[in-house]
This record gives C-alpha cells, sequence and structure tokens, in this order.
C-alpha cells in the first residue's frame, strides 16, 4: 500500500483555493457580551465584503449551537468546548480561502488564546464589541437579560458569569450611538488589506 497517495491525486492545498477565489483565508472574531452588536456587525460586513467579491462564512450561536454544538450549554467546560470546536470549523474555512465572521461571547482570555492557537496567530483577529453592559441591558434584543437579572438563567455573561475583555483586539467597537455603516467601514478598513491577494 505504498503510494496511496500519488501526486496526481492530491487533495488541493490552501493556496490552490486562496488563488481560485482571489483572496485570502482569514477568520475575523468578534468577542463582546450578548446583545452587543457582534452578529449584527458580522451581517453587514459580510455585505460589504461580498459586494468586493469575497467569499465570506458567517459563524454564530445561532447556526452553531443548534447544530454542530446542540448540547453544549454555558459552564465553563462547555464554552471551552464550543470555542474549541468553532475554531477548528474556522481553520477547515480558512484552509478553503474563505474569511471566516466568527461571532460568540467568548468571555475571557484563554479561550480566546485557545481559538487564536487552533486558527494560527496569521489567520486571526480579533475585534472587540466593547458595547456596555448597561447599553446591552438596555436593548435587550433577546429579552434574556430581564430573565437573568430575575435569576432565571444560570451563568449569565456579564449577570451571574464575568466577560473579561481582551487586552489587545486589532480593534474595539462601541455601537452605542454610532450607525452599524460607520462601525463597518471602521472594521473593513482594518481588515481588508488582509483579505486581498
Ligand atoms: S460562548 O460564551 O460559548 O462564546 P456563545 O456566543 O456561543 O457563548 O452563545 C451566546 C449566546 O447564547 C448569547 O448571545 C445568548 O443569546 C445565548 N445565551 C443563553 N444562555 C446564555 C448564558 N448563560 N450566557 C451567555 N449567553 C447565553
Amino acid at each position: 500500500m505504498d503510494n496511496i497517495h500519488p501526486i496526481f491525486e492530491r487533495m488541493q492545498g490552501r493556496e490552490d483555493k486562496e488563488r481560485q477565489l482571489g483572496q485570502r483565508g482569514l477568520t475575523i472574531w468578534f468577542t463582546g457580551l450578548s446583545g452587543s452588536g457582534k452578529s449584527t456587525l458580522a451581517i453587514a460586513l459580510e455585505r460589504r465584503l461580498s459586494e468586493r467579491g469575497i467569499l465570506c462564512r458567517i459563524l454564530d450561536g445561532d447556526n452553531v449551537r443548534t447544530g454542530i454544538n446542540r448540547g453544549l450549554g454555558f459552564s465553563d467546560e462547555h464554552r471551552r468546548e464550543n470555542i474549541r470546536r468553532i475554531a477548528e470549523v474556522c481553520r477547515l474555512f480558512i484552509d478553503t480561502g474563505v474569511v471566516v465572521l466568527a461571532s460568540f461571547v467568548s468571555p475571557n482570555e484563554s479561550l480566546r488564546a485557545m481559538a487564536r492557537d487552533i486558527i494560527g496567530e496569521q489567520d486571526f483577529v480579533e475585534v472587540y464589541v466593547s458595547t456596555s453592559f448597561e447599553e446591552c441591558c438596555r436593548r435587550d434584543v433577546k429579552g434574556l437579560y430581564q430573565k437573568a437579572l430575575r435569576g432565571e438563567i444560570a451563568d449569565f455573561t456579564g449577570v451571574t458569569s464575568a466577560y473579561e475583555p481582551p487586552t489587545s483586539p486589532l480593534l474595539s467597537i462601541d455601537t452605542e450611538g454610532r450607525s452599524i455603516e460607520e462601525c463597518v467601514e471602521e472594521i473593513e478598513r482594518v481588515v481588508i488589506n488582509k483579505i486581498t491577494l
């Protein structure tokens, strides 16, 4: 069974994929409190990048926790496994040349360091959506803060579980009082040269 992977059957590599797509694979990792605007920014950024012909993939709680990570909760152990699997999925997309917009609370430095390690320093940029706890509570888009403050949700980030802000994100964005477009333009300006070939 020698030579089971002869050269002509070699799987296409990352560079082949990137050349085909005309872009570089990258993960833009959004971290911040629930309701801070991570997914909203990711969706708006995806639209802008798509207009430039850049292929993106959004990963967020809605599409990950209902599928590949169904069954994981919010204990430290489960959040760790959540982020570990997500980072491995990011890697696969990056190896396909895709730009991943990953939007997860990822509440502490050690979780984000693990994601950075799995994904690779070169392919990981961190955007801290720093919208304050007070503003997230005021918005309470999903009604979860009210419930958590009434004691109805265990380990709720910002209420009964800590959020540790990143120490050196590529960018910090406070969405309070700013338009989505304005925030997304700022992110695009900072990441675009990491995506274009
Ligand atoms: S993470 O901490 O493991 O990164 P993730 O981003 O996947 O969290 O999921 C967070 C989303 O799940 C929140 O935006 C919120 O809608 C929901 N959620 C439900 N329970 C909790 C909880 N205990 N803490 C934080 N978010 C929760």
